[in-house]
């Protein structure tokens, strides 16, 4: 939800801003802009559309040691060239991912006190705040400080002022900010991929602190100087390349094999004892209750199924945006599982927030090392699906589905419903998994995609965990497509929804659940008889015993605790094969961004 970058060193700042706000498209990309001092005042150049368009507005050789950076993804007001950051009033030049809650009421008094205002956005007004406050403070960082106090809402910035033109200050509250460390140079950024270019060091900014940074870096809190540990990010640059992929929705496919086996390894080395021994101890919860947010929801529906089915702790999921509103129903014997690739997303964060003020256990399943969720939770576990860079999930959501499995093994086996034997022939399972994938992933899915590319509807079925792994296909398949998908329970179409089959009406439905599966094969024939095209994706051994589908798509028939993600391979590749037969820019779909840090 926007991306902040900036630099201040020896190199030429240009560069890297616009090599930062390359990597942090994915945050939204509908404007983009950069200011930069060129050794005699500010400049700003900024327009709607895509970082390609700042680039062609940018004149040859400008050369700056100093700026900042923003790519969009709008909140208040169009992205118009105007509304595109940075903001500058006056002597302060600003960017901002977040929003300001109480900024119209900023906004009545600064114009009160004569500040005319030039776009609809909440952040000029912080522009502006400052400005005003420098007047009577004369001093950037107490400016910064006290102007804090008077911004409600979620904000990370990138601050320049036109009296100090060689400093760079960054401050931050509720939207992740770090801080690049390289050689007599710093950063600022929304997310570390955005330096790797140049540094590997980083350090994180909490809330409230205050980054001044010239040729050293600073950091206050209660404007006094602070150390701060500096953190070394262990992946490589090559996860922000597309490595010969047409796009990184696909690459990162290709990379779910190696991230299950990097997520599940730490969990499985030794057997059954390293799982026993590395996952805390959750039997001493009698409820679980999981939250999270678009494909994190749906993962979390499909660890229900399973940890339903093999132990005797009941799950409730909630959509986040839900859950932080709605009556609390936790208490000691609740463990609340928080799951974001990001761990910062804003609805999820607030959600731990509200359960962690009433003593609520907690345990984040995150992506993001060192996110606002992972270190606020009580107990996270990491998944190791490194950067993704699609804007549409697919390895963090395998990943997530890979932890939720191994919780419900863990439980499962110490409730004594999953015996010794079992849960090491489970165990066993997971590490052929990775060549599982492997398999489903090499396999060509273009025919079915040619059945669905053409027509602008269709619908996902399934019965229990086939429904949570619909819900997901389905999703998939709208988000990168724009093709209206519905996802039902597979007895519930019948109650309404089944008027808007017709023929010709693409039906994709997931029966990899033997114990169900008759049931969910009806309801197929009572679509297909009603002139629906069936795409089929199920079990080889399920595959046998029907022939209503015209089009099929087997998995290996394998058990509970990895079919899930097996299952997920060709609802992910239908999507994007789909995506691709329709020209879509599968990794930046229209109006999205991946993380979603505003509510
Ligand atoms: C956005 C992304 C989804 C993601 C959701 C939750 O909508 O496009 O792919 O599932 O946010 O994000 P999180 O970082 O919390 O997993």
């Amino acid at each position: 939800m926007c991306g902040i970058i900036g630099y201040n060193g020896h190199k030429n700042s240009i560069k890297v801003l616009i090599s930062g706000l390359k990597a942090l498209e994915y945050r939204g990309y509908d404007s983009a802009g950069i200011a930069y001092y060129n050794g005699k005042r500010t400049e700003i150049i900024k327009t709607a559309g895509r970082i390609a368009n700042l680039e062609k507005k940018l004149k040859p050789n400008i050369h700056s040691n100093i700026g900042i950076g923003h790519t969009r993804w709008a909140t208040h007001g169009k992205p118009n060239d105007v509304n595109s950051h940075p903001h500058r009033m006056h002597k302060f030049t600003i960017v901002h991912n977040g929003i300001i809650e109480n900024y119209e009421v900023l906004k009545r008094e600064l114009i009160k006190k004569g500040y005319k205002f030039k776009t609809e956005t909440d952040s000029e007004v912080i522009a502006a705040l400052l400005d005003f406050t420098y007047n009577s403070e004369k001093d950037v960082l107490k400016t910064i400080a006290k102007a804090e106090e008077k911004l409600i809402g979620a904000y990370a910035l990138g601050i320049l002022c036109d009296d100090e033109p060689n400093t760079l200050y960054a401050t931050r509250k509720d939207s992740p900010l770090i801080i690049g460390v390289g050689e007599k140079e710093h950063f600022i950024a929304s997310d570390v991929p955005a330096i790797l270019k140049y540094t590997n060091k980083y350090l994180i900014l909490e809330d409230n602190e205050i980054a001044k940074i010239t040729d050293e870096v600073t950091i206050y809190h209660d404007m006094k100087a602070v150390t701060k540990d500096v953190l070394t990010f262990e992946g490589d640059l090559e996860v922000a390349e597309k490595n010969g992929y047409d796009h990184f929705m696909l690459k990162e496919i290709h990379e779910e094999p190696t991230v299950i086996k990097n997520t599940t390894e730490p969990f499985l080395i030794h057997g059954l004892e390293s799982l026993l021994k590395k996952m805390p101890n959750f039997t001493k919860y009698k409820r679980i209750e999981i939250v999270g947010c678009g494909s994190a929801y749906h993962a979390g529906l499909v660890g229900k199924a399973i940890i339903e089915k093999y132990t005797n702790t009941p799950v409730t999921v909630y959509i986040a945006s839900e859950f932080r509103y709605q009556k609390l129903f936790t208490d000691k014997d609740t463990l609340v599982i928080l799951i974001s690739q990001s761990g910062e997303t804003a609805d999820t964060l607030a959600s731990l927030r509200k359960i962690k003020s009433q003593n609520v256990d907690s345990l984040a399943i995150v992506n993001v090392v060192g996110s606002s969720l992972a270190r606020e939770a009580k107990e996270t576990i990491y998944i190791k699906a490194g950067p993704e860079i699609s804007v549409a999930t697919t390895k963090a959501y395998l990943a997530q589905v890979a932890i939720l499995s191994l919780i419900a093994l863990n439980i499962g086996h110490k409730q004594g419903i999953i015996s010794e034997n079992k849960a090491n022939e489970i165990i066993k399972s997971f590490e052929a998994l990775p060549s599982y994938l492997e398999e489903e992933i090499s396999k060509n899915y273009k025919n079915i995609a040619k059945a669905l590319y053409k027509k602008n509807i269709s619908f996902y079925i399934g019965r229990g965990i086939d429904y949570a792994l619909s819900m997901e296909g389905s999703l998939k398949l709208k988000e990168i497509s724009y093709i209206v998908s519905m996802c039902y329970p597979a007895g519930e179409l019948k109650h309404g929804t089944i008027s808007l089959i017709d023929k010709g009406t693409n039906v994709i439905s997931v029966v990899t659940d033997k114990a169900i599966a008759d049931k969910t094969l009806s309801n197929i024939k009572e679509v297909k008889s009603r002139g629906a095209i069936i795409t089929l994706v199920t079990t080889d051994e399920i595959a046998k015993e029907f022939s209503g589908a015209d089009y099929i798509a087997t998995i290996p028939k394998t058990n509970d605790f990895i079919s899930p993600m097996i299952t997920a391979i060709p609802l992910q590749l239908i999507s994007y094969e789909t995506a691709k037969l329709r020209g879509c820019d599968i990794d930046k779909p229209k109006n999205l961004a991946k993380s979603v840090t505003v509510e």
